[in-house]
């Protein structure tokens, strides 16, 4: 089996997978309520987090499926992109249990991880396809030609689409993270209530900072007291903007490209109403759209391995070159 290690940003998980695709075990531990009172993501918080959570996160993978580190073969760990600090734990314990087990150890990119989540079973989607990868850091197009990477043909000239959803869900006072909760305040509300513009650049890119500021100049001119009784219908016609940038855009491309198949992965696959919106893509299964390590296990699948003891050297990135 595969041990799969990702701790990228707040999330300290990690997975044991098969070579032919089958999640063995999949355990995350999320900080997010550890963040939630500085209102996002503080990097050196999370870093001394995942130090504390890693070696218990690695038990109970193994524990929950009844294995040993003699089962494993491989080690694969996500060295980049994220957070520098938090990144450099993961990839000191994966380099460590490589190490000592005289095993290779593959370094996989987040992003490729997010995409490879279509690639387990019950279920794995063949290439190609076009990939919308929509999280809290990246919003991307995706040119899917093989399992071992892919093309970027279009991103966010701003911010990302979970970035939007947080810092709305912020806005209306839903907490942090906040694209689930916005997404289960917009139950109740009315997604025509207000008409947030989405702006409309060229090419296959996305920008959703003035859609924030629509929705920041939205709260700020409600009567005092108002923002109770108008959440749900703000909710709703905000995640509707976000929604229909997303698909417009991508049914767009993959028209242009010629893409019989479209996918969606990331953080923000989980959203309910874009699930709705593209029921039929292929969509990563709920449990694998935010932040695990069973991703990145299946993207080791498909990438390089460093053999013993090569990967000794090896560093994170903290951007895509
Ligand atoms: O992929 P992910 O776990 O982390 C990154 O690689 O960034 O994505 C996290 C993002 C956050 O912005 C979060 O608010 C968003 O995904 N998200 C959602 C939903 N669940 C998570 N956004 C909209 N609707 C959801 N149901
Ligand atoms: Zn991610």
């Amino acid at each position: 089996m595969i041990l799969g290690i990702e701790t990228s940003c707040d999330e300290t998980a990690a997975a044991l997978v098969t070579h032919d695709g089958v999640v063995r075990a999949n355990v995350v531990a999320s900080q997010a309520e550890l963040h939630s009172r500085y209102g996002g993501v503080v990097p050196e918080v999370a870093s001394r987090r995942h130090l504390e959570l890693a070696a218990p996160v690695l038990a109970e993978t193994f524990e929950r499926a009844k294995a040993t580190l003699n089962d494993i073969d491989t080690v694969a760990v996500t060295h980049g992109p994220g957070l520098i600090g938090a990144l450099l734990v993961g990839l000191s314990a994966a380099k460590a249990l490589a190490w000592s087990r005289r095993l290779p150890l593959v370094p996989v990119d987040h992003l490729h991880g997010h995409v490879a989540s279509l690639y387990l079973q019950p279920d794995p989607l063949e290439p190609p396809f076009l990939c919308l990868l929509a999280s809290g850091g990246h919003t991307l197009l995706l040119d899917v030609r093989d399992h071992a990477g892919y093309e970027v043909v279009g991103s966010t000239l701003d911010d990302a689409a979970g970035e939007a959803f947080d810092k709305g869900a912020r806005l209306l006072g839903l907490g942090y993270p906040g694209g689930a909760a916005l997404d289960r305040a917009a139950r109740d509300g009315d997604p025509e209530a207000y008409s947030f513009p989405v702006a409309t650049v060229p090419g296959f890119d996305f920008s959703f900072s003035g859609l924030k500021t629509a929705l920041l100049y939205a709260v700020r001119d409600l009567p005092a007291g108002e923002l109770e009784r108008r959440r749900a219908d703000l909710a709703a016609s905000y995640q509707r903007a976000i929604v229909r940038a997303l698909v417009e855009r991508t049914r767009a491309a993959a028209a242009e490209l010629g893409a019989k198949r479209i996918a969606v992965v990331g953080g923000v696959a989980a959203n309910s109403e874009l699930r709705g919106a593209l029921a039929d893509a292929a969509l990563a299964p709920l449990a694998l759209c935010t932040d695990n390590a069973a991703m990145i296990a299946s993207a080791a699948r498909f990438t390089e391995p460093l053999p013993f003891p090569q990967y000794l050297a090896l560093d994170a990135y903290a951007t895509a070159a």
